[in-house]
């Protein structure tokens, strides 16, 4: 627990070797030197501007790691029987619904898989009121997608759930961040000295504005974001890293290349792309991956579309995408048992 003398502690604690680790909360004195540093928001899971009043928890990468055998497969243990998770994604999903749903059997929790289109929601309901009746059925643990900022509302009008963010409009997806950065560090050890470009979409991208706060816990060399102007407008002068139009260019010695669809369903107005066009400039093809490092890793949270990359980088021996979806699971594990165990 946070505790005001001794500074920013944080105990986390670990549910299958059922010990508590307590961790100094900088990241230069994490004994493993490769922790993850994240602010949580009372019971929310989100990155906020507002850190004055918040106690930051890590989780050392490795812990995530604890939720996967020797043979890869993902552990199943019965570390909480008497807890119920409701999946309530007001936007579709696959993997993220189905990853917290597989994490949260797996850690032995009920799991109610909430369905929206069957659900009173399309009667009129508003969100509030489905959560609150979920809460009144003793659901202890909610995963939230929603294509609004509800969850800090709803956390505060239902103090005794705890909310998860599985990704809030275009502003946040700190889970994906999670096991973006696992992905990274399971590949390069690190995310420190390493040049990372996102190319894509950003505007539209939730997956982008939390991997951005989260990697700035680590000491990277250089983070490029690249592609067509129009998409991303809000990464033309960015706080950390640079906006390099030419994605060729961006791509030159990079250690990480993160691709990311086009997301049609959040255009506020037609772009009147010619799709052919696009392709030239912002596909990652097998040549524009040239430019790269030869071991640079090529990402994707998926959905793919293969307009921002090609069936053949996808299926290439750089891309590290099924993994990540893989390791979506792991860190669900590492999360919901942070949460059902405090
Ligand atoms: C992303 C999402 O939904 O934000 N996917 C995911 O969660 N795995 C990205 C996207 O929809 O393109």
């Amino acid at each position: 627990m946070y505790d005001d003398n001794d500074g920013l502690w944080v105990t986390f604690w670990d549910a299958v070797e059922g010990q508590t680790i307590v961790l100094d909360g900088t990241l230069s004195s994490d004994p493993e030197g490769t922790a993850l540093t994240y602010l949580w928001a009372s019971s929310i899971l989100e990155f906020s501007d507002d850190t004055s009043s918040m106690p930051e928890v890590i989780i050392p990468a490795g812990v995530s790691n604890n939720f996967i055998d020797d043979e890869g497969n993902f552990r199943k243990e019965n570390l909480f029987p008497e807890k119920i998770v409701a999946n309530v994604f007001c936007e579709p999903s696959t993997r993220t619904k189905s990853s917290f749903a597989i994490a949260a059997g797996n850690l032995g929790c009920s799991v109610v898989d909430f369905n929206i289109d069957n659900s009173s929601v399309q009667k009129g309901e508003s969100i509030f009121e489905t959560v609150d009746a979920l809460n009144l059925m003793g659901v202890d643990l909610c995963v939230l997608r929603h294509p609004k900022s509800v969850i800090r509302e709803l956390a505060e009008s239902l103090p005794k759930m705890v909310f998860i963010n599985a990704g809030e409009g275009a502003i946040s997806h700190p889970t994906q961040a999670l096991l973006d950065i696992k992905t990274i560090i399971d590949h390069k050890n690190s995310l420190d000295g390493l040049k990372i470009v996102i190319v894509g979409d950003l505007d539209h991208s939730r997956v982008t504005s939390s991997f951005v706060e989260g990697i700035s816990n680590f000491d990277v060399d250089s983070l490029i974001f690249s592609g067509h102007p129009e998409m991303c407008s809000k990464y033309q002068n960015p706080e950390i890293g640079k906006y390099e139009p030419d994605f060729e260019k961006a791509l030159q010695d990079a250690d990480v290349v993160m691709t990311l669809r086009i997301q049609y369903e959040r255009f506020e107005k037609d772009l009147d792309l010619d799709l052919e066009t696009y392709k030239n400039s912002y596909q990652l093809s097998t040549s524009k991956l040239g430019c790269a490092k030869a071991d640079a890793i090529i990402m994707h949270p998926g959905p793919v579309n293969y307009v921002e990359i090609t069936e053949a980088v996808y299926d290439s021996e750089n891309s590290v995408i099924r993994q990540q979806i893989a390791n979506g699971v792991a860190i669900r594990m590492a999360v919901l048992s942070r949460f059902l165990s405090s």
